[in-house]
């Protein structure tokens, strides 16, 4: 059967994955613990990871060679970077790259790749997992980027603006991305707002964090329900 991987920064992005899922085993691989069980009759190994993209890379491969996830879905919050996109939308990602290399390294350099694609089908997944679960108007679908800072100023929150158009950033996708694409493995990642990435961002993020954090991950969950891996079929008929 095929198998996702589910990955998460911080406990509390995954603690409602962990509470409907149906565990067997917990594994530690590199320091990350890896629990591998079902959830809604599918095969998926949940994670997490810490925050930072070193951290997010290191566990995707991980979660790619010592597991053999076919299919990589992060989840977690992060701050708008449009006025359009409050506070707990959600966020799926059409495209993620790093906010904090520099765009001709990204072209000309190995794995040249401006940005990394997320997978059509688990965008249209989680689309269909926002309908069912969000009001309407609650979810975009659009670039997310990330860096190795917690954005909470104006000033920085626009120059990530003008340079990459993004709906959001955060401090993983990216790196899930790049990794993802590197080991040819479809991925999508799955954002909440849990902040505007101003300087308001701190007291809005304490505020936020478990909510948004609950938000996404209950998209993840519709998802997976959705999901139907055992008859070699990705979406449930
Ligand atoms: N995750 C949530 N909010 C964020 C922000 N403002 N910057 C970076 N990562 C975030």
């Amino acid at each position: 059967m095929k198998k996702i991987g589910i990955m998460g920064a911080l406990q509390v992005e995954i603690d409602i994955l962990l509470e409907k899922m149906d565990a067997h085993e917990k594994r530690t691989v590199a320091g990350f613990p890896f629990y591998c069980g079902k959830l809604y009759g599918n095969e998926v190994i949940i994670t997490c990871c810490g925050v930072g993209k070193v951290n997010a890379a290191a566990c995707t491969q991980a979660l790619i060679d010592k597991f053999g996830v076919n299919y990589i879905i992060n989840t977690g919050i992060a701050g708008s970077i449009r006025s359009e996109i409050r506070v707990c939308d959600v966020v799926i990602s059409s495209d993620v790259t790093h906010h904090d290399v520099r765009k001709d390294q990204m072209t000309s350099l190995f794995p040249f790749q401006e940005v990394f694609q997320a997978n059509g089908e688990l965008i249209q997944m989680a689309k269909e997992a926002c309908m069912s679960t969000l009001e309407k108007n609650k979810h975009h679908i659009g670039r997310i980027v990330s860096g190795e800072a917690f954005v909470s100023t104006t000033q920085l929150k626009n120059d990530i603006k003008e340079a990459y158009q993004p709906a959001c950033v955060e401090m993983e996708g990216s790196a899930i991305g790049h990794v993802a694409f590197l080991n040819d493995v479809p991925f999508v990642v799955i954002r909440s707002i849990s902040d505007n990435a101003d300087e308001e961002a701190e007291m809005s993020f304490e505020a936020f964090e478990e909510i948004a954090a609950h938000q996404s991950a209950g998209v993840v969950l519709e998802m997976v329900k959705q999901m139907n891996l055992s008859e070699g079929y990705v979406k449930r008929s």
